[in-house]
């Protein structure tokens, strides 16, 4: 296989860089992210795994000025100036109509469309595969070299009502991206031991 090395592991410099070193950044440089790197980005993520290759992760890029304005009204208060301050923002949200895709997504069992036409089940469906997306997202933008600041403190009635209204998208998480800047990184907060998370059967 192409590109395959005999070990089959990251390095360690690319482990620490994915997960032991990585940080979730609260303020960022006025750097800006560049429609290439959102693309590298891209081309990582969309490998993630999802239930019948169902893919329902959608991404709505805020960049600054008028649409910022608008996503600041709906953030938390101790939110709304590490969203304002980030050179970009995703707003990541779930297509409730994933199923849509499904014909050539999942393309061997053309059926699937039709299996999903209960909108309450696909919407639990969409929401649990995005959410997996959004995990893999998180570590694509890292893998990108760029600092993620994951936020969930927002009103998602409210963000739907304001980018989403009248379409299949329901709002996940707001990640603000870029490069770390002063102060970036509160201490790192302890992790659960390996024996309190991993049981035997
Ligand atoms: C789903 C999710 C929601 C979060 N919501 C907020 C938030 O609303 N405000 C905030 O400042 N940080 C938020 N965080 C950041 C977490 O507190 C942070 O990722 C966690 O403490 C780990 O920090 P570390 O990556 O620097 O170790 C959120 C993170 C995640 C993954």
């Amino acid at each position: 296989m192409g590109g395959m090395t005999d070990s089959l592991q990251l390095s360690p410099e690319a482990q620490d860089l994915l997960f032991r070193e990585a940080r979730t950044a609260n303020t960022f440089t006025d750097e800006p992210v560049t429609d290439e790197q959102i693309a590298a980005v891209y081309d990582l993520v969309k490998y993630a795994p999802t239930a019948l290759n169902s893919q329902p992760l959608r991404v709505l890029l805020v960049r600054d000025g008028e649409p910022r304005e608008r996503l600041l009204k709906h953030m938390a208060d101790g939110n709304r100036d590490k969203t304002a301050n980030a050179p970009l923002v995703a707003v990541l949200a779930a297509d409730v109509d994933f199923h849509e895709h499904l014909p050539r997504t999942f393309p061997h069992a053309p059926a699937m469309k039709e299996a999903f036409a209960d909108a309450a089940q696909r919407e639990g469906v969409a929401r649990f595969n995005a959410t997996l997306q959004v995990g893999y997202f998180l570590l694509g933008v890292r893998a990108a070299g760029l600092a993620a600041g994951p936020m969930a403190g927002f009103d998602a009635t409210g963000m739907d009502e304001e980018f989403f209204a009248g379409t299949s998208l329901r709002t996940l998480l707001v990640v603000n991206l870029g490069r770390p800047g002063e102060n970036a990184f509160y201490d790192r907060l302890p992790r659960l031991e390996q024996h309190e998370v991993m049981l035997d059967a």
